[in-house]
């Protein structure tokens, strides 16, 4: 899809982090039950227990943390648990809530046992979130009356609320804000396997007819995000409605993610350029992340929330104190020989 900036027509990566205007679709892909949601067995078994403890007693579930890479479904999870619930969720997100009382009037029109769920909560201003401290434990918030000498404070009381929030940077979140989840879950990247049953299900949505195979060719490629896997399946469709006879085959979904530039482990020409510039202009690293992002021109926040997880999972890019190094596997994926101080396996392993 190309987005008009006006004077340039930009090209959005397949992998792009943020929300695509052809993602507005992936509403009706959502899953809308813990059910139907596949994979992230261990954070969807915990949160089982605790909607069903919570509901028994007849109380607001706690406050959850959702932290992981983008695209894995965190948004997806917080209307799986409303709906659990039975309760109203309000969709918000930290750069959104610009002053305290933005955030007062959001608490305000909430009912009781109603979710409150926050995007990219690591954004949050200090302002307002000194104004949900007491909120998420109190269920209050005081509010400033008038100014100087005769400013009055008043403490509203709020309905019990669940706030869910989502972050792929857990560790910037402050430590007062992190200490007040009762629940935290981290969301692990897919397998293929998961990947796979998950664009079989989006095709039987779309309509699209799909065989095993090219489930398997998309899931493997799409870099153990179901965001991804659904964009490629759309552009896979479009591939096979007008290059064959609208069957997602094999050779039919390899074709399209060739054209794509997405290679056969789902790895772009972003992935490329950085796992080379690493090679080419740092003797393989270590360097630091911020370097990198300058070096090859994009900004280190996309390098470190999109691309470096997929790398580690790969075992491409390993993280240490002194910046990122590539590995033997990179070189080997590159088609470059291995230099001699990555070539012992057995020292690979220790140095990881
Ligand atoms: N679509 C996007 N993420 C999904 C998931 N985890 N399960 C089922 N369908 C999905």
């Amino acid at each position: 899809m190309s987005i008009d900036f006006g004077t340039d027509i930009y090209e959005e990566p397949i992998v792009a982090k943020t929300f695509l205007s052809e993602d507005a679709q992936e509403g009706s892909l959502r899953p809308k039950t813990l059910k139907e949601y596949i994979g992230q067995e261990k954070a969807k078994g915990n949160l089982a227990v605790f909607i069903e403890a919570a509901k028994r007693r007849s109380e607001s579930l706690d406050h959850v943390l959702l932290h992981g890479p983008p695209g894995l479904g965190k948004t997806t999870l917080a209307g799986i648990i409303a709906a659990e619930m039975g309760v109203n969720i309000r969709i918000t997100s930290g750069p959104a809530i610009e002053k305290a009382g933005d955030l007062a009037a959001l608490l305000t029109n909430l009912s009781e046992n109603d979710i409150l769920f926050v995007d990219e909560i690591h954004r949050l201003n200090r302002a307002v979130e000194e104004i949900l401290y007491p909120a998420m434990e109190d269920y209050a918030i005081d509010i400033i009356i008038g100014k100087g000498p005769s400013a009055n404070s008043i403490r509203l009381d709020l309905p019990h609320f669940t706030l869910i929030g989502a972050t792929t940077r857990a560790g910037q979140l402050s430590a007062p804000l992190r200490d007040r989840f009762g629940v935290t879950l981290r969301l692990e990247l897919y397998t293929p396997e998961e990947l796979a049953k998950i664009v079989t299900r989006s095709a039987g949505i779309l309509n699209v007819s799909i065989a095993p195979e090219g489930a398997m060719e998309i899931a493997r490629r799409s870099r153990g995000t179901p965001r991804i896997a659904n964009r490629m399946l759309r552009r896979v469709r479009d591939f096979a409605e007008v290059r064959a006879d609208g069957v997602i085959t094999r050779e039919v979904a390899d074709e399209a993610l060739r054209a794509l530039e997405i290679d056969w482990l789902g790895l772009d020409p972003i992935d490329y350029r950085m796992l080379r510039a690493i090679i080419e202009n740092y003797g393989g690293g270590p360097v630091g992340i911020d370097t990198l992002a300058a070096t090859i021109g994009e900004e280190s926040v996309t390098l470190w929330d999109v691309y470096e997880p997929y790398l580690m999972q790969l075992g491409f890019l390993t993280r240490t104190p002194r910046g990122r190094c590539v590995t033997r596997k990179a070189y080997e994926h590159l088609g470059l020989s291995v230099p001699a101080s990555l070539a012992d396996e057995a020292e690979q392993l220790s140095l990881n």
